[in-house]
């Protein structure tokens, strides 16, 4: 089959149109005609030989996918050829085909194209699994989403109004934040100004947010902690800016009773993968059917231009999702 390979590990540059063999389906597999892809960070890593496939994942890029369904496992039931589908995927999605097992793959609803479908999987995946299952997101609670304009970002603000919940948010233009209060974020700011805690404190009467959902990681951490409450959560989904933090004093997380959780969809096993796919579908398809939630489209481009979309994903330039048109 075709695919998006490497000439080896480095810059955009590195990124060719190739061939690879097709993906195993197993008895409990869809295969997939992949119509649409997209970018994520990660594939930024693995393309500089940072972040390595877990262990049996394709070592092609692309960790989610959306398309027509054209083989059926043996033991995959309510499922048929012809169906459109979207999966969160270990690796692969740069590709003609990908294999994918049936309890991941979630039904495309009539109103979304196979692009908008791309666009879905990992940033919405990620961002329930940190809000609900690690964030312990109910109605009514506050939380702060730094990189608001990034792909989980505006995934984020989303899903944290539907739940009946408040987010503020840090973006690094006005444009960014114009956009993160569109979707529903209750304030925004832009951080090139000044350091956000204050800010935070302000917004909130001085009583800070219940979660913090950080892409950024150290020059964040010490704020982080400080416009938390009492039983806050500080979710670790990313370092982008660092990884290794100064002065931290135990004793403030004592008195505080606060928690810092670290974070990796790629990695849970595909038992949790599909428990996350059910939970997520069950709650956010009905906004998604309403178009109350929508991912959100930076660009799109054709997959043999993948080169140009990781070079402008690395400009930091992109209001959400950057998508790659498999033809
Ligand atoms: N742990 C997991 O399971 C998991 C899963 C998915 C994604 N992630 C992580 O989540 C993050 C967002 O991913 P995405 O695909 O949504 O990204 P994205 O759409 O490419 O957006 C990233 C944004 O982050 C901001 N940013 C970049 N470098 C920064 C820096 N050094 N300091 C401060 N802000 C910076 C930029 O926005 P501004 O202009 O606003 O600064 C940039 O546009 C990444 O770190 C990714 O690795 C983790």
């Amino acid at each position: 089959m075709k695919a998006v390979t490497m000439s080896g590990f480095g810059g955009p540059d590195v990124l060719e149109m190739g061939t690879a063999p097709n993906p195993h389906v197993g008895d409990t597999d869809l295969l997939v005609r992949v119509h649409a892809t997209a970018l994520n960070r990660a594939d930024l890593l693995q393309r500089r030989g940072l972040y390595p496939p877990p262990p049996g994942a394709s070592d092609i890029l692309g960790l989610e996918m959306a398309g027509e369904v054209v083989q059926v496992g043996a033991q995959c039931e309510g499922w048929s050829v012809g169906d459109r589908v979207c999966a969160l995927l270990p690796g692969g999605g740069y590709a003609e085909y990908a294999a994918v097992p049936a309890g991941m793959a979630i039904r495309l609803p009539n109103n979304l194209s196979y692009e908008q479908g791309a666009a879905i999987p990992e940033v919405f995946l990620t961002a329930y699994l940190n809000l609900f299952w690690l964030g312990g997101l109910t109605a009514g609670k506050n939380v702060l989403v730094h990189a608001g304009a990034s792909g989980v970002g505006t995934a984020a603000i989303q899903l944290i109004r539907a739940a009946g919940a408040t987010s503020y948010i840090t973006a690094g233009s006005r444009e960014k934040i114009e956009r993160c209060l569109e979707l529903g974020a209750k304030a925004g700011w832009y951080y090139k100004e000044g350091p956000f805690a204050p800010w935070v404190k302000e917004q909130t009467n001085n009583e800070g947010v219940d979660i913090v959902l950080d892409f950024v990681g150290a020059p964040y951490f010490e704020q982080n902690l400080e416009v938390l409450r009492t039983d806050g959560r500080l979710i670790v989904i990313g370092t982008m800016a660092g990884t290794k933090v100064a002065n931290l004093d135990l004793g403030y997380l004592l008195r505080n009773r606060l928690q810092i959780i670290g974070t990796a969809l790629r990695s849970r096993s595909v038992e949790d993968k599909i428990r996350l796919t059910q939970e997520f579908v069950a709650f956010a398809m009905p906004h998604i059917e309403k178009g109350t939630i929508a991912p959100v489209i930076d660009s799109v481009f054709d997959w043999a231009e993948a080169s140009k979309a990781h070079a402008y994903m690395e400009s930091n330039a992109n209001i959400g999702k950057i998508v790659l048109r498999v033809s």
